[in-house]
């Protein structure tokens, strides 16, 4: 039987991260990646839960496979990720879904070559959930979707609560890997022709690294030695949450040059009576305070953010003061989002929840301010030489390459094949409101 596997992918990028480890594990048992699910004789579902039009999508993707897993029962339907960590769809799985093959959850991938392996030998299935993170495992393979630039975990899980959201209860409690481990890790990837890393965590700037001689590493101190690894000429990270951004960090944004000048720094609300009740630990003028220091420090970084608008008793006041910190701060972009219910999280059970089309009618104003600053401030790229690291050839035009600037800002272009992986001198030709025209120089 040909050896051929299908990742499909709902969630952020350390859910993006854990696809690429699947798809390392699966490369070194002989399995080929194809690019479409219907070659495949293994399907991945990696589903995320932090919102719910992200279960609705996983459940129609199952659905889809049904037919298939009928008419070829060696057909190997996985389904992993956020979603398995929640009791009330594992019930769901077992009754509606009984002929899914391998479950598995967020703190046991690792587990994934012998799940598939005692599917393959008992053809039977195979269920596994772990409630929370063990040791964690270090040495797994990741196949990378870049040449040029790699994600690492630095931490793992959530220790914040904010009570709109269940990522600390699908990814659990906070875990940072050991300093040398992750160095030792970029070491190899430059060697492999890595030239930029994003570090990941749920909240990195709370990273709590022990190296072998019992000292304490900051994530400040882990860029730091990261910043030292030849052949690295770049480092970002996501996410860092606001009340955890050390002045250590500032400071490292300004002085180390390998750091990138770019900082996603989710604010969700403008109010201070919604940040509270978020559960945020910071209020409207400490996080505006903290912008102001950010960009004394480093006049040119570009910051981008989440909103979510409708949180449970948003008074149109308060969805106001969130417009009002929009134009303040002016965002390079941002993410918004409709709040979204999420069962066993304290804010499912807020009385007042947010009727739909207020929701909605709130999110197309913010939406249409934070598009209008974004192209505004992408114009003023107009004419500068830019240095970006080639990615590929553009998603939307098969003549064009796209990359990233250092402020993370995409740029599309004419190039040539061997310029990906590589860093190119553009001229910015035109600012759009979601990316850069710019031509090589
Ligand atoms: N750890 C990251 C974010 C992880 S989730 C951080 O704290 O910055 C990514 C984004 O999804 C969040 O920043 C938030 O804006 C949004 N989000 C999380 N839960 C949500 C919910 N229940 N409804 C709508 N948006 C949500
Ligand atoms: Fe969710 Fe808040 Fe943790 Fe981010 S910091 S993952 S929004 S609980
Ligand atoms: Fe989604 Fe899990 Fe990431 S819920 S956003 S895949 S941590």
């Amino acid at each position: 039987m040909n050896k051929t596997f299908h990742i499909t992918t709902f969630g952020c990028q350390m859910n993006e991260h854990d696809s690429e480890i699947l798809a390392g594990m699966l490369t070194n048992m002989g399995y080929e990646e194809v690019a479409e699910r219907k070659d495949a004789t293994v399907a991945i579902i990696n589903t995320c839960s932090v919102r719910d039009n992200a279960d609705k999508r996983f459940f129609g993707t199952l659905g889809q496979l049904k037919r298939r897993k009928e008419d070829q029962p060696d057909f190997i339907v996985c389904v992993c990720g956020c979603m398995m960590q929640q009791q009330p769809i594992i019930d769901t799985l077992k009754t509606k879904y009984p002929w899914v093959d391998i479950i598995f959850g967020t703190h046991n991938i690792h587990r994934f070559p012998e799940l598939l392996n005692n599917v393959l030998q008992e053809k039977d299935k195979e269920m596994e959930i772990w409630a929370d993170g063990g040791e964690i495992v270090e040495g797994l393979p990741a196949k990378r979707l870049f040449k040029s630039k790699a994600l690492v975990n630095i931490m793992f899980g959530c220790n914040n609560f904010c009570t709109y959201c269940i990522v600390p209860y699908t990814r659990g409690r906070e875990r940072s890997r050991r300093p040398e481990d992750i160095v030792r890790e970029i070491q190899a990837l430059a060697v492999d022709g890595v030239r930029e890393v994003m570090l990941l965590g749920q909240n990195v700037n709370s990273y709590k690294g022990v190296n072998a001689g019992g000292d304490k590493v900051d994530f400040a101190g882990l860029v730091w030695l990261i910043a030292e690894i030849d052949g690295i000429d770049r480092i970002r990270f996501m996410t860092s949450h606001p009340k955890d951004m050390s002045d250590d960090l500032i400071d490292a944004f300004a002085r180390c040059y390998k750091l990138c000048k770019n900082v996603h720094l989710p604010v969700q609300s403008g109010s201070s009576n919604i940040l509270k009740r978020m559960n945020r630990h910071y209020d409207r003028d400490s996080y505006l305070l903290l912008v102001d220091k950010l960009r004394k420090a480093v006049p040119d970084i570009t910051i981008s953010t989440d909103i979510i608008v409708g949180f449970p008793g948003e008074t149109e006041e308060e969805f106001q003061e969130t417009l009002d910190l929009v134009a303040q701060v002016r965002y390079d972009s941002a993410f918004t989002f409709l709040y979204s219910v999420r069962q066993g999280t304290p804010a499912a059970d807020y009385e007042d929840q947010i009727p739909e089309d207020v929701k909605h009618e709130r999110f197309n104003r913010l939406v249409e301010l934070v598009n209008s600053i974004s192209a505004e401030k992408n114009a003023v790229y107009d004419g500068r030489i830019e240095r970006v690291l080639v990615e590929g050839r553009s998603k939307r035009n098969s003549n064009a390459f796209s990359g990233r600037t250092d402020g993370f800002k995409l740029v599309n272009f004419k190039g040539e094949e061997n310029m990906v992986g590589n860093f190119v001198d553009v001229e910015i030709t035109e600012g759009k409101t979601f990316s850069l025209e710019g031509r090589i120089r």
